[in-house]
This record gives C-alpha cells, sequence and structure tokens, in this order.
C-alpha cells in the first residue's frame, strides 16, 4: 500500500537523438489501479522498465510515499512485474515455479509452503501444483505467473501486456482474476495495455501516452466525457468518436464539405470565434439520440437542444442489443451511430435523419486538437 508519485520524468535511451518520455507527472494513490495506454511505441514499457530499475531515468524523480525510489537498486525495491511472455520454468512443477523466488530468499521451507499454497488457492491453482507448464491451459499459465509474482508480497505490481497471449475469452476471465486480486491485495498495480477497453473496464485511472507525452491521466469516465483533446477522444471507445471537419463563423454556422448546419443553442455563445476558425466537430456513436427516417425531432416537448443531419446509410451491422449503422453525410464524411431502434435494418430505407443532444457534440480546434469547451474554462 503505497502512495506513488512521478515528476517531471525524462528517459532518453543511449545514441537516442530524442527523449522516450517526456515530462511525465503522474500522482498514484494508495491501493489503486492504473493502466498505462497509448499507441505502439509510445512508452508504455518504458516507462513500466523505469518503474522496475531495468531502465535508469534521465531526469526527474519516482517518490513512493514521498521517499526517493528511482535511485534504489533495483533488487531492492520491493515491486513484482508480469511480462507478456510469462517465461516460466518448463522443468519445474507449478509448485516450484511459484516457489522459484522464494527459494532464493531466506525464508524458512513451512513459511514458503503456506505462501504458495495462499497464492495458488487464491488463483485457483491449487489442483495444478504438481503439472508442469505444459500441462496447463494458456490461462492456468499467465495464472502461475501471476503467482510467481504474488508471493513475492511486492509493494507495487507492474504488469506489461501480461494478456496479449490469451484468446479473447480467456482475456476476459483472466482480468477477472487480476481486478478480484487486486480488490483482494489492494497492492498498487501499474498496468500496460494497448486495449483500451481493457484499461476502461479494469483501472481507477488511465494515462494515455502519445509519443512519450502524457495526454490525458485520469478516470475512465474523465477521459471518457471529457477528453482533452481530439487524440484522447478518438482513442477511447468503440467505434471511435465521429469527426466533421469544417469551419465555425461569429454567427454559429459550421461548413462542412458542401454542407452548413446553424449551430446556435448547440455551441455555448463563448465559443463563437471573432471571424471563422477551422474546427472538428465530433459525437459517439451511441449518442445518437434518435435515428429515424424522417425529422421528427425527439425533444419538442423538452428543452434540449439537437444536432441535426441527414445522411445516406451505407451498411448496417445488426449486433443483437444494437445495430451498427453506417452512412456518409452529405458534406461527404462516413460516420457510424449506434441505435437499437429497428428501421436501421431495413434495405429500402436509404437516408437517415439522425439526432445528437447539443449536450454529447464535442468541439475541437482543428490545429492544436484540444477540446474548447475545455480551453474556455480554464
Ligand atoms: N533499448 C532501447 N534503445 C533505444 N530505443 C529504445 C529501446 N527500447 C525502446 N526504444 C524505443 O523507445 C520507444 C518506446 O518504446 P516502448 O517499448 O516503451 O513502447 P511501447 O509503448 O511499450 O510499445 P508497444 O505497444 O509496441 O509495446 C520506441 O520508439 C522504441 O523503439
Ligand atoms: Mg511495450
Amino acid at each position: 500500500m503505497s502512495k506513488v508519485q512521478i515528476e517531471h520524468l525524462y528517459k532518453r535511451y543511449e545514441n537516442a537523438d530524442e527523449d522516450t518520455l517526456k515530462d511525465i507527472n503522474l500522482a498514484i494513490d494508495n491501493e489503486e489501479f492504473i493502466s498505462i495506454i497509448g499507441p505502439s511505441g509510445c512508452g508504455k514499457s518504458t516507462l513500466l522498465r523505469c518503474f522496475a530499475g531495468l531502465e535508469k531515468i534521465t531526469r526527474g524523480k519516482i517518490l513512493i510515499d514521498g521517499k526517493r525510489f528511482d535511485n534504489i537498486p533495483p533488487q531492492k525495491r520491493r515491486i513484482a512485474m508480469v511480462f507478456q511472455d510469462y517465461a516460466l520454468y518448463p522443468h519445474m512443477t507449478v509448485y516450484n515455479n511459484i516457489a522459484f523466488n522464494l527459494k532464493l530468499s531466506k525464508l524458512s521451507k513451512e513459511t514458503i509452503d503456506t505462501k504458495v499454497k495462499e497464492a495458488a488457492a487464491r488463483l485457483g491453482l491449487s489442483d495444478f501444483l504438481k503439472r508442469k507448464p505444459a500441462q496447463l491451459s494458456g490461462g492456468q499459465r499467465q495464472r502461475v505467473a501471476l503467482g510467481r509474482a504474488l508471493v513475492r508480497d511486492p509493494k507495487i505490481f507492474l504488469m506489461d501486456e501480461p494478456l496479449s497471449n490469451l484468446d479473447a475469452k480467456l482475456r476476459v476471465s483472466t482480468r477477472q482474476d487480476i481486478i478480484v486480486m487486486h480488490q483482494q491485495l489492494k497492492t498498487v498495480t501499474i498496468y500496460v495495455t494497448h486495449d483500451q477497453a481493457e484499461a476502461m473496464a479494469m483501472s481507477d485511472k488511465i494515462l494515455l501516452m502519445r509519443d512519450g507525452v502524457v495526454q490525458q491521466y485520469g478516470s475512465p469516465n474523465q477521459l471518457y466525457d471529457q477528453p482533452r483533446n481530439l487524440f484522447v477522444a478518438r482513442f477511447i471507445g468503440s467505434p471511435s468518436m465521429n469527426i466533421l471537419r469544417g469551419t465555425l463563423d461569429s454567427k454559429g454556422i459550421f461548413s462542412t464539405g458542401s454542407q452548413r448546419y446553424n449551430l446556435n443553442g448547440i455551441i455555448d455563445q463563448a465559443l463563437l470565434p471573432d471571424n471563422s476558425r477551422k474546427i472538428v466537430l465530433g459525437f459517439r456513436p451511441e449518442k445518437a439520440a434518435q435515428v429515424a427516417v424522417s425529422k421528427r425531432l425527439p425533444g419538442k416537448q423538452t428543452k434540449d437542444k439537437y444536432f441535426s443531419f441527414e445522411a445516406e446509410k451505407t451498411l448496417a451491422e445488426y449486433m443483437g442489443s444494437h445495430t451498427l449503422v453506417y452512412l456518409k453525410t452529405d458534406g461527404g464524411t462516413n460516420i457510424v451511430v449506434e441505435t437499437v431502434e429497428k428501421i436501421a435494418d431495413e434495405s429500402n430505407v436509404k437516408k437517415l435523419w439522425i439526432d445528437v443532444k447539443a449536450q454529447d457534440i464535442y468541439f475541437f480546434d482543428e490545429q492544436t486538437g484540444l477540446n474548447l469547451r475545455d480551453v474556455a474554462e480554464r
């Protein structure tokens, strides 16, 4: 149970002409589970390796409970790391795999035995202790790797894409094992994944990086509802947020392709430019308040304002609980909406009206990508 702080951390690899991690600042509270996500090569593993002491940081500090941590030798850091290729010892039993690191310490045989059996019980491995890794399923092997980390009683768990070798179903069940384990142990866990849905499901907080720079750090909810910029908005959520690129003028008219929309009542007055400004309008596929064949606004009796537009249906994918409808706007932009309305499936329906509540519309600056509401508030 530790409080972690990262302050102005930079990492540059030897012979590299650029920093791989740039000014990372981060606070992790006691007992928190955080995920690091971002595109391949953005620095996720590097940050984790800096934590573990496998890489030296170039500048900045890592503190745990207020004490300097980055200058402690790796073997004294009391950190347990689980990697993607969990590398079990094939000739050893599950028991000995889990016990391996403990045997190197000076613990008594009885203590080791208790710890191994406790960990095995926690991970549902009690019946497999005498087996060798080759006699286990992928998920069971992954749990042995977790067990091996667990018995070390670490201050912090570091996990680098631990589930990526598992098939979709096993991923879900093993990630639930990890969540339950975290709920019981309450050890700070830093979990690297490139799967945003996994990060959303598991974490107290998500750190989203791009090119070694933190894009946003906050609860899954914050990243989803209040993305700092267009990159965050598009990275979180599946299918990705729809965007329409265009120009906004001082009177609230938004021109995109050949289309013009009046955004009065939809965009806050404070966001209207003096002359004109290139912006990106965004909304999530699941926020289509209505998908209909004709323009009949659902909110007539309420005070809600809607952004409404007509678009041509190109494809509908029936998903069981909902349908994904792919459309092309009159301005020529491809979008997708998620709806439960059956109308979308009908093959004779070509044109559809889409209504999105004003509050579900996002505005970003075309150049900086920043969320304009955020900028206006600050
Ligand atoms: N030892 C090294 N020396 C020089 N550059 C390195 C070294 N290790 C990693 N890099 C570079 O640092 C950047 C970040 O790598 P890192 O492994 O942290 O990315 P990642 O976010 O974990 O990516 P992935 O999702 O593919 O695992 C990459 O551009 C990579 O090429
Ligand atoms: Mg990596």
